[in-house]
């Protein structure tokens, strides 16, 4: 079977305010750029989908790695998973803390280790055992992350449920077919702010934060993680693809499901095992941006598609 590789990343579903909106929008490009270049090279959609992460990761504009948002104690916990659809198998962290790419870590897992999912302190000990840089928690830290952080405290004793809201950073992924007709994702994020000290939501998660099958296809979600959880988002997907409806009808069914039965809002991507795509979210809005046969497409507001002429590999 002849497929032509597919590059597909988000930058998180949520209120993206104005003064981010150019920011978001650039830095899924570049993810994108990277991963379909590695996929064009012949590379596998694990390494496109690990490396598109890290990019998106290393940019301080998204809630993961540098940029990622506070917990209660104003410290910073991170989870990822990576999933490889030709083997079914998953490497996760969660909790971690002082390290840039927890994606690269959530690999190691998978490619290391008999187990899938690493946290807290063990996971620590182990990326020490790896050599794994670790940075100084402020070196994670933005302005905007302190700035969301500090709404919470100001504002805890008028709102009630802000984690539902809409109203804070999430979560970067990707999704990636390769030549051979593997698929893969990958998900990271810094969670929601002011969550609880050791709170871990859905990205890490097999089945909701991402899901990878070479059989069907793969996703990446983002959104509010204990909605996500319940209705193991990615997986529901799948499922509704393996039902026999398109990536899009699956997408928009998955997340008006979500919507409707736990009043969740969160947004994903997907590419089928036929080289089909989609994007959708139920939050205001979601940087995401796809590359097929060299073709940039990318959006941020609903129903919204650029296109951009093929650009050089980088
Ligand atoms: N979707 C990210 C989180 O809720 O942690």
């Amino acid at each position: 079977m002849d497929i032509n590789p597919i590059m597909l990343v988000h930058g998180g579903a949520w209120a993206i305010p104005d003064d981010l909106a150019e920011s978001s929008k650039i830095g899924v490009k570049n993810a994108a750029k990277c991963g379909y270049s590695i996929l064009a090279n012949g590379g596998s959609a694990m390494q496109a989908v690990e490396s598109a992460v890290r990019i998106l990761e290393d940019n301080n504009v998204f809630d993961a790695g540098h940029g990622a948002v506070l917990n209660a104690d104003g410290d910073v916990e991170l989870d990822a998973i990576i999933m490889d659809g030709k083997t079914l198998a998953a490497g996760a962290v969660s909790c971690i803390k002082n390290i840039s790419n927890p994606i690269t870590f959530a690999r190691s897992i998978l490619e290391k280790t008999p187990h899938t999912m690493l946290t807290g302190e063990g996971a620590n000990r182990f990326a020490e055992k790896l050599g794994i840089a670790r940075i100084p928690t402020k070196e994670l830290v933005t302005e905007h992350a302190i700035q969301e952080w500090e709404k919470y405290h100001k504002y805890k004793q008028s709102v009630t449920n802000l984690f539902n809201t809409e109203k804070v950073h999430d979560t970067v992924g990707a999704v990636a077919i390769d030549s051979e007709g593997n698929v893969a994702c990958a998900t990271s994020t810094g969670g929601i702010t002011n969550k609880m000290v050791g709170r871990v939501g859905d990205s890490p998660i097999i089945g909701s934060g991402g899901y990878a099958d070479n059989l069907v296809g793969a996703v990446s979600t983002t959104g509010h993680g204990e909605s996500i959880m319940k209705v193991t988002l990615a997986r529901l997907v799948l499922f509704y693809m393996e039902q026999g409806e398109t990536p899009q009808e699956s997408a928009d069914h998955a997340l008006e499901y979500m919507k409707n039965r736990v009043h969740g809002r969160g947004g994903l991507i997907v590419v089928s095992k036929t080289g089909k795509w989609a994007t959708s979210f139920t939050t205001q809005r979601m940087a995401w941006a796809g590359i097929e046969e060299g073709l940039l497409t990318y959006g941020l507001n609903p129903g919204e598609k650029f296109q951009e002429p093929p650009a050089p590999l980088i």
